[in-house]
């Protein structure tokens, strides 16, 4: 049999599991690509040749996986973010492509002088994708990165040393930012903000998979955001940003919320590929 041969017959095993079409045909193509150690070129280029003879036990194995609905993610133990690879596991929230949204908006921003020193707080780091992209754009930021999971918190430090900015980022267990009390010229976020009453909605994958602490934000899903964007407008220098990530259909929420917060004004809201409001941009005044 030829991988392509293996590769087509385990993407017809994820449909039948209930998987939709794109992802069962990405989800086969990568876990392949996993087995093999092949970037995508190669694949593209190499897939029809014979398979390997460990080959079929090996991705079959991983395969079956997938078909009881655990992300690809989890199995291979690595996202992409930002062009940067992550390693994530069970204890971290995947890294989703909207949340570079932030990123964006963070160059947009401050990326006039990419040379100036800046403070920058990343509140629930998780996997550190967003302080390690950021400390990476930025070399001169020095960014301090909270979460209250001490297990993604290990998972972050791993991510910031792999990608050469460890010494950039201070790591710390704590509530929002209870404890810290310096100012920022940025503060990002991408909170818990999924309704509790909205987890039987959730796909699977994101249902029994993802840790729920990195998911649901209570009963209005509002939880966290609130409290985090009552304490980071007192956080923020003079002009400095706020930017936080929040869920589907909570945009006028959010700007209630900040509109009722002193110190703060709402400058922008970022909208994903679908055009659905998913970043607001706000500013200390
Ligand atoms: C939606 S995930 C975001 C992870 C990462 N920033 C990203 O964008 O992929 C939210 C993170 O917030 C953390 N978290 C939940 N409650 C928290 C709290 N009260 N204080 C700090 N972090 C919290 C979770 O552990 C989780 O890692």
């Amino acid at each position: 049999m030829t991988i392509q041969e293996r590769v087509a017959a385990a993407r017809q095993t994820l449909r039948d599991a209930g998987i939709g079409a794109n992802e069962a045909e990405l989800s086969a193509r990568m876990l392949a690509q996993h087995v093999l150690g092949w970037d995508a070129a190669r694949y593209f280029t190499a897939s029809n040749e014979p398979e390997p003879s460990t080959f079929a036990q090996r991705y079959d194995a991983l395969i079956a996986r997938r078909a009881a609905r655990e992300p690809t993610a989890y199995i291979t133990g690595r996202q992409e973010f930002w062009d940067l690879s992550f390693e994530v596991s069970p204890a971290v929230l995947i890294p989703r492509p909207e949340t570079e949204l932030i990123v964006e908006a963070a160059l947009e921003h401050f990326g006039a002088d990419r040379t100036r020193s800046m403070a920058v707080a990343d509140v629930g780091t998780g996997c550190g994708c967003l302080a390690v992209a950021l400390a990476r754009e930025f070399p001169c930021a020095c960014v301090v990165a909270t979460d209250i999971s001490d297990a993604a918190l290990d998972v972050a430090r791993r991510n910031a040393e792999r990608h050469g900015v460890a010494d950039r980022i201070r790591f710390l267990r704590t509530n929002v930012l209870d404890g810290v009390h310096q100012t920022f010229d940025l503060i990002v976020a991408n909170p818990p903000y999924v309704r509790q009453g909205d987890r039987p909605a959730l796909q699977l994958e994101v249902r029994e998979h993802e840790p729920s602490v990195a998911l649901f934000g209570g009963e209005t899903g509002f939880d966290l955001v609130a409290t985090f964007v009552g304490q980071a407008a007192g956080r923020l220098r003079p002009g400095g940003y706020l930017m936080c990530e929040f869920g589907f259909g909570q945009d006028v929420s959010v700007e209630e919320l900040v509109a009722k917060t002193s110190g703060l004004a709402m400058v922008g809201l970022r909208r994903d590929l679908q055009g659905i409001a998913r970043t607001a941009i706000t500013q200390r005044v």
